[in-house]
């Protein structure tokens, strides 16, 4: 018998800028995103200046949600949806992210959406900045390598605070805050930070700067949330891919023990309200020069977090025997130092497949924080065959799923962790964040549109989206 709550929030993530389109509708200014062209596995996004008119940028029309909003959320009531975790496009509601006043259209928009999810008993849950930076932001400013970016991002978050007041009660600050710890990708400073790297610069001095400005700019956004509704509950949301050592080599267990520092260092700032030892360590030993303000400890200290939100899609192993290969540009995040784990199978985009590393996860960050978590993303991108007649039987989907549901119980039944939802990504096919690739697909809706951006837009069910009915029906009992 399962100790889910009968609260428990079974529901679907997206992004705003991966599934809404209409990007220069409704007032909105373009973002980091509007000038990603498309990859694909093993070949990386571009980032263009500006928008070239002979360029594809999938990201722009995406599925059309901002036109199909109404029937969308219609077959997320039918299948059942608790919540829905989605992000508000930041240029929507600013649209070069530095004016006096927001636009109308924009929050109009969301008001839209939050009451016709409402209408069906559908809880948002909100991510304020998910890579949707305005793009005036990141030229003008070189985005949060200034402290100005900080200020125009503390005022978005209180314009939606303030108007979503009494419509959203759960709220993340930053989608996966620490992927621009891997600074060998542009693409993870460029759409988490709006920051290009310039020649000769220290990335990683760079990126701890620019990690300090949005850290205190999470802890404000923390402070003036609670200020306007004591009620809400605002989460830290990080990308977690534990790090396994590849034997019991003592070597080993050291080494991803300091690989695993990467990814705890942002929640660890954003949980405990202070910098832990080990980053101040390196700051010196490396000779970093992070420039914080007076009173900075302070806003560290009253804008902690309520919750971790996180991300599982896959672990990695990692041996102290191989030589760490910095050179290659990463489009998946590999780690220097890592290895094939034998114990565990890959989708077709390497992403290895393991669901006992999600009750790892959830059982080591559960000791580490003592705060609730919440599991925003988890999911199987993997290409999809629609049959003759309509049908898409996407059996890997429903049994990665079902596997990681059986994980995440087993860390609330057995080991006692205490866990608000499950949001799988994508619940709908959308445009892939790494690759700009719609092939890549997540959802249990299957979208009629390919990696060119042709096709209806017509929506489908897949096979999942009966099966994932049926496990929110049962609170997770009927796999
Ligand atoms: C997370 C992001 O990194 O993983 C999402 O928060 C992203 O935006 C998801 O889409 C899956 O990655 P991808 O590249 O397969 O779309």
């Amino acid at each position: 018998m399962s100790e889910l709550s009968k609260d428990f929030l079974w529901g679907g993530a997206f992004a705003a800028h991966q599934f809404e389109g209409g990007w220069n509708e409704g007032g909105k200014g373009p973002s980091v995103v509007d000038v990603l062209t498309a990859g694909a596995n093993g070949v990386p996004r571009r980032i263009t200046d500006k928008v070239e008119t002979d360029e594809f940028y999938p990201n722009h029309e995406a599925v059309d949600f901002y036109h199909h909003y109404k029937e969308d959320i219609a077959l997320f009531a039918e299948m059942g949806l608790k919540c829905l975790r989605t992000s508000i496009g930041w240029s929507r509601i600013f649209p070069k992210g530095d004016e006096a006043e927001p636009n109308e259209e924009g929050l109009q928009f969301y008001d839209d959406v939050f009451d016709e999810l409402m209408k069906y008993g559908i809880e948002p849950v909100i991510t304020l900045s998910h890579f949707e930076m305005p793009l005036h932001l990141a030229r003008e400013y070189g985005g949060f390598r200034s402290r100005k970016v900080v200020d125009c991002f503390v005022k978005f978050a209180e314009v939606v605070f303030e108007r979503y007041k009494n419509k959203v009660k759960y709220w993340m600050t930053f989608n996966e805050i620490n992927n621009k710890m891997d600074v060998r990708n542009p693409l993870f400073l460029w759409t988490n930070s709006g920051v290009l790297l310039k020649e000769g610069e220290n990335a990683k001095e760079v990126m701890y700067q620019t990690a300090h400005h949005e850290l205190v700019a999470s802890a404000l956004a923390v402070a003036k949330g609670k200020e306007i509704n004591p009620a809400f509950e605002i989460g830290a949301m990080v990308s977690h891919v534990p790090i396994y050592p590849s034997t019991s080599n003592p070597e080993d267990i050291m080494l991803a023990e300091e690989y695993m520092r990467d990814r705890y260092f942002f929640p660890d700032v954003q949980v405990r309200g202070y910098y832990p030892s080990y980053a101040l360590k390196e700051f010196e030993r490396k000779g970093y020069n992070i420039v914080m303000e007076e009173g900075d400890d302070e806003i560290l200290l009253n804008g902690k977090v309520d919750y971790l939100g996180f991300s599982y899609y896959m672990s990695t192993t990692v041996s102290s025997e191989v030589e760490p290969d910095e050179s290659a540009e990463k489009t998946d995040g590999g780690l220097p130092h890592g290895v094939d784990n034998p114990y565990i199978q890959s989708s077709d985009w390497g992403w290895a497949i393991d669901p006992t590393g999600l009750r790892y996860t959830l059982n080591r960050f559960y000791d580490r924080y003592q705060l609730p978590m919440f599991i925003v993303e988890n999911g199987f991108g993997a290409v999809d065959t629609v049959e003759e007649d309509g049908s898409i039987h996407d059996e890997a989907r429903i049994n990665y799923l079902g596997a990681h549901i059986e994980a995440l119980k087993a860390a609330v039944n057995e080991d006692g962790v205490d866990l608000i939802g499950y949001t799988p990504w994508g619940i709908m096919d959308i445009v892939s964040f790494t690759t700009g690739e719609m092939k890549k697909r997540y959802g249990m809706i299957y979208v009629d549109r390919d990696n060119e951006g042709n096709g209806t837009m017509k929506r489908s069910k897949k096979d999942s989206f009966d099966w994932y009915k049926k496990v929110i029906q049962s609170n997770g009992e009927d796999l």
